[in-house]
């Protein structure tokens, strides 16, 4: 069991746009693989992506039956991602046409990256995603809720991207402390 530094927002590698994973199932990657999830079960968090422990390859896990950082969250499914691809999707499951008929939804987000904060993110309500399991079998799924924004957060870390980049609203990002008072604090949150 290895638990990974998990680095800060500021650090420039969680900037790079990460690298697509060139070969499934070897020793290495189940190694990293087991590294992410002992990590993100240390720091009690919904989601981790490779780079956010200085790894430069296109892998994210997710997933939790009840979460103490999100606990109202409903239960996503515990799944490792390789080389993930996104479609968003209109409301009733067609592939939009039409920027309009991708609605996006509104809800708080934290990361073990930025941590003790939290900010309201807009998100597409509904995706399809793509990509392989860490022995390379397909995976391809619809989501939507909160599965569909974990799955939007962490993939986004895979292009260089923090949560704080999609705030559009400033007056909903804070410190947990003083947002959510009456929820207990999580590890680093
Ligand atoms: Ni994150």
């Amino acid at each position: 069991m290895t638990v990974r530094e998990i680095l800060k927002m500021g650090d420039p590698r969680l900037l790079r746009i990460a690298q697509p994973v060139p070969e499934f199932d070897t020793p290495a990657l189940h190694a990293l693989v087991e590294d992410l999830f002992d990590t993100m079960h240390a720091a009690e968090g919904a989601g981790l992506a490779a780079p956010q422990i200085g790894v430069d390859l296109a892998v994210v896990i997710f997933g939790f039956r009840h979460n103490e950082r999100y606990p109202d969250a409903p239960p996503v499914p515990q799944t490792v991602l390789l080389n993930p691809h996104i479609t968003p999707l209109a409301a009733d499951g067609r592939v939009a046409v039409a920027l309009e008929e991708l609605p996006l939804e509104d809800g708080w987000e934290g990361c073990l990256s930025v941590p003790g904060l939290r900010g309201v993110v807009p998100r597409h309500a509904r995706i399809r995603y793509r990509g392989h399991d860490v022995q390379g079998r397909v995976i391809d799924r619809e989501a939507d809720g909160f599965h569909a924004r974990v799955v939007q957060h962490e993939c986004d870390h895979l292009l260089g991207l923090l949560y704080p980049m999609r705030i559009r609203d400033f007056t909903r990002f804070g410190f947990s402390s003083v947002l959510f008072p009456s929820q207990p604090a999580g590890v680093d949150d």
